[in-house]
């Protein structure tokens, strides 16, 4: 099969083609994101191969389909960027990767979550300068403490797991509570998790009904002093109101992986441009942010997982066996 990979890193390219070596699929690896002005690059192929900042509109699905494609494979288990209804009505099919390792997101929020409270970013620095004050890095115990945890699918309970484990008291919100977390999380209703919580972690899907669920009211039910951490998608929280939070001390700490308007920013080497995005600016002044580029997924067996089920879904498309991935329409919220 003749697949066209977008927004190709050098990793990328080495697992997925490592995964390719022994099938017959011819993969060709472009930088570029795919775009409406790039859907052309797809021309007499089979199909892409897309990653989470890859647009996947109406616009540019037409453009695939009138280009022969047949499968977009998204190397994510996210499809909030895919117009599903768009596809199918295209014939397009759409497979993704629905799970590659849920620890590798889960460890990530925790390291957030650690690295913010105990500052450990800032300690970096002043340490390598010789100043060894501890004025300003004063943090809390985590034990004891009360861990919001919000979707408690995969991720969500591997990190409720986690901090579980770190005595804390952990809460959960879900319209499907998972048995697994008995004895380990209370199933509660948002506005309780949200007066309660020390820590609130994000762990459910972008959907029309998560839009923008940290925003002002939510942030306003909280707890002074809350720690935020997001490591599922930027649109759950509006990222305005989340800035004002912290300019009046409402919030103690923001962690975040994600970001509303990341598809102008990450996975790109911007240090030599001027960053244009305002908000995100103002977010870097706060002593008590820190944003990592949407590495949560960012681990060897992540990505040698992502390459394998990639790979799985195009042999299942072409009816060389195993279970297609896919992506439809009753999935979508
Ligand atoms: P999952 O599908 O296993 O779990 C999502 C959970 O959220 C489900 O239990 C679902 O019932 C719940 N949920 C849905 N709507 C909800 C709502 N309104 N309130 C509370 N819970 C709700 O997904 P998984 O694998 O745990 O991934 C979670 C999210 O993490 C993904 O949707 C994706 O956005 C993000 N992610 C981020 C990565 C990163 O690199 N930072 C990598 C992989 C995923």
């Amino acid at each position: 099969m003749r697949v066209a990979v977008f927004s190709t890193k050098p990793y990328d390219e080495r697992f997925l083609s490592r995964a390719a070596n022994a099938s017959a699929h011819a993969l060709t690896f472009h930088e570029a994101r795919l775009v409406p002005a790039t859907a052309s690059l797809a021309e007499g192929y089979d199909a892409v191969c897309a990653f989470v900042n890859d647009d996947l509109s109406r616009a540019v699905l037409e453009r695939l389909a009138d280009a022969g494609v047949r499968l977009v494979a998204l190397r994510s288990a996210g499809f909030n960027h895919v117009d599903v209804a768009a596809a199918e009505a295209l014939g397009l099919h759409v497979a993704r990767v629905p799970a590659y390792s849920p620890h590798a997101v889960a460890e990530h929020a925790l390291a957030l979550l650690l690295a913010l409270n105990r500052k450990i970013y800032r300690a970096y620095n002043r340490v390598r300068e010789g100043n060894f004050s501890l004025e300003g890095l004063l943090g809390f115990d985590l034990a004891g403490k009360t861990v919001g945890v919000i979707g408690t699918g995969q991720i969500g309970r591997a990190f409720a797991r986690m901090v579980h484990g770190l005595g804390c008291e952990v809460l959960a919100l879900d319209p499907t509570p998972s048995p697994e977390l008995d004895g380990i999380a209370t199933y509660v209703e948002r506005d309780a998790l949200f007066a309660a919580s020390d820590v609130v972690s994000l762990h459910c899907p972008l959907t029309p009904e998560t839009y923008h669920l940290i925003d002002e009211g939510a942030i306003r039910r909280m707890k002074e002093g809350v720690t935020l951490i997001n490591t599922s998608r930027g649109q759950l929280v509006d990222t305005r109101a989340v800035v004002e939070g912290l300019k009046d001390g409402r919030i103690g700490r923001v962690g975040l992986d994600v970001y509303e308007e990341e598809g102008d920013l990450f996975f790109e080497d911007l240090s030599n441009r001027v960053i244009r995005d305002d908000v995100f600016a103002r977010l870097q002044t706060f002593p008590n942010v820190l944003v990592t580029g949407h590495q949560g997924f960012f681990t060897e067996e992540a990505l040698t997982n992502i390459a394998a089920t990639t790979v799985a879904n195009l042999d299942a498309f072409e009816g060389r066996g195993g279970e297609l991935h896919r992506v439809t329409r009753a999935m979508v919220v």
